[in-house]
């Protein structure tokens, strides 16, 4: 799990890229179909992409989950708003009740979970009828020649050598979009959306609970 000064470091460096958070609440929204939704972030990090939520959904509930306790004081500090609650779990373990959220989102988070199976099948639980997973995932396709080229980006924008190390090793622990398809499929859900190629570092996926 990641030390505390490395994730401090990261939530840092993450704020200096505010687009790539818009870009996906911009997503996120399109599938908001409820007045009042609620929205898991799970590996919610430091926040980020829950305070652009709310930034565009003001009305949503937003949950914030998390199995490192230095992520969520983060989040409680970048999320600051009364719709939002941390929540110390992990995709293995989704802290909230059955049936009861409208959307699970998810950015480069799945490559650290432990139990894909386990992962999937909670998500399902959670979820309403026709609630939706929308996941940004590392694409284990992405070429390793251009992702030296993205760790001479990070250190050169002072990324810090302990996040760069985070994000990189991570990519021998990613997948590529078929086989996170093929989660989707096994845990009972229809996939609506798919964005990437092989050229690019991560893809989108969406998933709908039949
Ligand atoms: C690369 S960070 C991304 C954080 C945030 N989603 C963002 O994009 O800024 C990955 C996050 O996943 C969390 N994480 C690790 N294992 C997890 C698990 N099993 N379930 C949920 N989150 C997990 C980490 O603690 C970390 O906060």
């Amino acid at each position: 799990m990641i030390d505390d000064k490395t994730a401090e470091k990261f939530a840092r460096y993450m704020k200096k890229y505010p687009d790539l958070y818009q870009n996906l609440a911009d997503i996120v929204k399109k599938y908001v179909t409820n007045a009042k939704p609620v929205i898991i972030d799970l590996g919610v990090g430091p926040g980020l992409l829950s305070q652009e939520l709310h930034t565009q959904i003001p009305n949503a509930t937003i949950i914030g989950v998390d199995p490192n306790k230095k992520m969520l004081s983060l989040a409680q500090q970048n999320a600051c708003f009364d719709t939002f609650e941390a929540r110390l779990g992990s995709s293995e373990n989704i802290p909230v009740d059955d049936d009861s959220a409208d959307i699970v989102v998810s950015r480069f988070s799945l490559t650290y979970w432990k139990d894909q199976k386990k992962s999937f099948s909670e998500m399902f639980r959670v979820l309403k009828e026709d609630g939706c997973v929308i996941l940004e995932v590392i694409n284990k396709d992405f070429p390793v020649w251009r992702l030296f080229l993205i760790k001479v980006h990070m250190l050169f924008n002072k990324a810090g050598a302990d996040v760069t190390k985070y994000h990189i090793d991570v990519y021998k622990d990613a997948y590529t979009i078929d086989q996170v398809e093929q989660f989707f499929f096994n845990a009972g859900f229809s996939v609506v959306e798919k964005e990437g190629n092989r050229k690019e570092w991560k893809f989108l996926i969406v998933g709908k609970k039949k």
